[in-house]
């Protein structure tokens, strides 16, 4: 099962590339921009990455995320990920940004741009994979923030596909944001939240409602409230869920008491995603092996959950065949 689950052609849907930064790379990064990491080592760096949910982590991941100075930087990061796709034949993924991060810190939009989408290119020429660039609003800071970002991006409007919501859920309604949401679908982009991760079912519902969008990140806790599973099993609205994730932010305590076979045999549209993988223990493939040990799925359900990953990804139809 496991060269099965390894050879099968994959798609990435829930992607932090600011969480695929790995300790080593941080170092390098660190050294190269001259800048001062608390830590004497990359393994002693990864032993203070201890977190129990998701507040906790948001603190390390953004701590991480001042290494990145230079477009190259950016560049090196996204590469490093995207190198790491084809070993697992993960030939689509579409990858979050925080711009607001990194603007915060006084790195401007260009510098973020050039490098990422100097990867998206190098990745389609070497390695055939394709990818979308997913703006993420952090939706803990103010909603003005949200929208001066969405100017600072329209110079980048065709290089984007979609608009995310992320960081702290809890106290965060998703509809604080619905005029974000509506610049971006003027912008032509796609639209996900995540919701129902630590907050209620009721935030995916909202995040339906008045953001609009078309997938959801995490929504787990839907299964909190049967209307909603109901209207999410009928208009097949796919869930990109992040098994280890899960684990590490302490939403399940492990795997096999995550909830995910039972949102399978409701019969949602479940795909499988690694969030942040640097920190929380694992690549998709890993994800989809600790699924594996816990659940014992057949390889017809996995070949069902990598299509529903590429039926619910952004990727024009064409490409959607070419994956399969
Ligand atoms: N930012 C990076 N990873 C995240 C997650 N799992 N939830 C919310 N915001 C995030
Ligand atoms: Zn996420």
């Amino acid at each position: 099962m496991n060269e099965f689950l390894s050879a099968l052609p994959k798609a990435e849907l829930h992607l932090h590339i600011e969480g695929t930064l790995e300790p080593e790379l941080m170092f390098i990064l660190a050294e190269r921009n001259r800048i001062h990491l608390p830590y004497a080592s990359p393994d002693l760096l990864k032993s203070a990455y201890d977190f129990h949910n998701l507040e906790q982590f948001l603190d390390l991941y953004y701590q991480g995320t001042s290494v990145l100075q230079t477009a190259n930087d950016f560049y090196d990061l996204a590469m490093a990920y995207f190198a790491r796709c084809d070993v697992e034949h993960i030939l689509h993924y579409e990858v979050f940004f925080d711009p607001q991060a990194h603007i915060r810190r006084g790195i401007s939009m260009d510098i973020i741009m050039d490098g990422l989408t100097g990867a998206q290119q190098d990745a389609w020429h070497h390695y055939g994979a394709s990818s979308g660039l997913i703006m993420s609003i952090l939706r803990d800071l103010p909603v003005d923030d949200a929208l001066e970002t969405l100017k600072l991006a329209k110079p980048w409007q065709h290089e984007i596909i979609g608009i995310g919501l992320d960081s702290a859920e809890k106290g965060n309604p998703p509809g604080k944001f619905r005029t974000a949401f509506e610049i971006a679908d003027e912008y032509g982009w796609h639209r996900v939240a995540h919701a129902g991760e630590e907050g209620p079912a009721e935030y995916i519902w909202e995040a339906l409602n008045e953001l609009k969008i078309r997938r959801i990140d995490h929504g787990v806790r839907c299964v909190e409230d049967p209307k909603l599973v109901d209207y999410l099993v009928k208009h097949q609205v796919p869930l990109t869920v992040c098994p280890l994730s899960n684990v590490r932010l302490g939403v399940f305590p492990d795997i096999a008491q995550s909830n995910f076979k039972q949102l399978l045999d409701l019969g949602l549209c479940v795909t499988v995603n690694s969030d942040d993988p640097a920190y929380f223990g694992g690549y998709l493939t890993q994800n989809m092996l600790a699924i594996q040990d816990a659940f014992e799925l057949t390889q017809p359900q996995w070949i069902q959950l990598t299509h529903n990953s590429i039926d619910a990804s952004f990727a024009p139809a064409e490409r959607k065949q070419a994956l399969k």
